[in-house]
Parts: C-alpha cells; sequence; structure tokens
C-alpha cells in the first residue's frame, strides 16, 4: 500500500494558540490541514469563517483543506477560496445544487471535494463524479472530534474507491472521524489514501511521532 497522506485537524488544536499549533503541525510533517467550517446550523456546533483561513494562511505553505459543514454553502465558497483554501470540500446532503457548487470551486481554481455523511449512500455522488478532486468519507457523523470511528462505512470507503478509479482521474478518498493508529490501517485498506486526524494528532504531545505513526501503521 501507499503511504497515505495526512491531515491533521485544527478542530482539536488550541484554539487561542493557533498559529503555533499550525507551523508545529507543518513542522510535524503534515501534508495538508484540515480545517472544520461549522456554522450551528448544519452541524450542532460552530467553529469559525474565512477569517480564520485567511489568518492561519500566513502560517504555513501546505495545502488548506477546507470541510465546509455549513447550510447554505453556495454564497461563501468564493470568499473560503479568496482566504487561502487549496481544497473547498462540501456536502453531498442537503444542497441540490451541489452539482453547482463543485463546478463553482473549479472555476475558482480550487480542488473540489465532495464529503458524505454516514447515512448517505454512495448513489448520491454517482452523476458528479467528473467534477470530484477529493471524497471525504465521514466516519463520524460531522459535528465534534473525538468521536469513535463508524466501521459500518468501511465498505463504502470500498465502494468509492472502485466508483472513483473508474473514472481513470486520480481521485483522492479521504477519510475523516475517529482516525487513529488501529482505525487508519483499516480504513487504508478498503482504499483510503488521505486520512484526517483530529485528536489523534493535536490530542497527543509529539506530533511528528503522531503523524509518522498514522503513516505508518502496522498493517499499512
Ligand atoms: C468532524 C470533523 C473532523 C474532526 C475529526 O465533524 O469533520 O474533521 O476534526 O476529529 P477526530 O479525528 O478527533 O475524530
Ligand atoms: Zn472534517
Amino acid at each position: 500500500l501507499t503511504r497515505p497522506l495526512i491531515a491533521p485537524s485544527i478542530l482539536s488544536a488550541d484554539f487561542a494558540r493557533m498559529g503555533e499549533e499550525v507551523i508545529a503541525a507543518t513542522e510535524a510533517g503534515a501534508d495538508w490541514l484540515h480545517l472544520d467550517v461549522m456554522d450551528g446550523h448544519f452541524v450542532p456546533n460552530m467553529t469559525f469563517g474565512p477569517g480564520m483561513v485567511a489568518a492561519i494562511r500566513k502560517h504555513t505553505a501546505i495545502p488548506l483543506d477546507v470541510h465546509l459543514m455549513i447550510d447554505p454553502t453556495d454564497p461563501f465558497i468564493e470568499a473560503f477560496a479568496k482566504a487561502g483554501a487549496d481544497h473547498i470540500h462540501v456536502h453531498v446532503e442537503g444542497n441540490p445544487h451541489v452539482h453547482r457548487s463543485l463546478q463553482t470551486i473549479r472555476a475558482l481554481g480550487k480542488k473540489a471535494g465532495i464529503a458524505i455523511c454516514p447515512a448517505t449512500p454512495t448513489d448520491m455522488l454517482q452523476y458528479v463524479m467528473d467534477l470530484v478532486d477529493i471524497i471525504l468519507v465521514m466516519t463520524v457523523n460531522p459535528g465534534f472530534g473525538g468521536q469513535k470511528f463508524l466501521e459500518s462505512q468501511v465498505p463504502k470507503i470500498r465502494m468509492l474507491r472502485e466508483m472513483a478509479d473508474m473514472t481513470g482521474r486520480d481521485i483522492r478518498i479521504g477519510v475523516d472521524g475517529g482516525i487513529d493508529a488501529h482505525t487508519a490501517p483499516v480504513a487504508m485498506a478498503a482504499g483510503a489514501d488521505m486520512l484526517v486526524a483530529g485528536t489523534a494528532v493535536y490530542g497527543q504531545k509529539d506530533y511528528a511521532a503522531a503523524i509518522a505513526g498514522l503513516r505508518h501503521a502496522p498493517g499499512s
């Protein structure tokens, strides 16, 4: 298996020391930095908006992987692109025009990601695959860090890997939620090649050891 990309989620970082936390993850070997945007409406929690993304942008050169858990999504896509997001993930749920959202992200010159919640079937992605660069499989219900990895999503990762490969294009499959040294190899064996990790990086003392541990987890 190829080594996965590791994207620490700043949701589990110390928000009062965000600049230092971003630099620490970068120096510890993070491939991407995952930024969870929550509005208290699409998910039962709130985090931050484009202002935080712009502030973080000044402290790292690695790709900013912005996960939008907001409703509506479209009116904010441009602001996140301008703030310095490299990848923008929109959820397939609750957005009747997700095709347009993906087109908008692409038109802004950013990588388009689609996130899919645990209860949502893979069919929902069937007719937008040509617009997708990254698929983010939620292995917890979105809203909070530190939840347990949902094993029920493993067949879904496998199915989406097949769908992605069938396009003949290089589509990344990321997993988001409950990733640790035990679940990382499970997700990777099913076809994931990008791992989001909040608690498993920012909840640890040694970020470099945590990132290396996920990348080289036994069985992977
Ligand atoms: C949950 C977020 C995740 C979260 C993962 O809504 O999308 O990115 O930070 O946290 P852990 O890795 O602790 O499950
Ligand atoms: Zn996320």
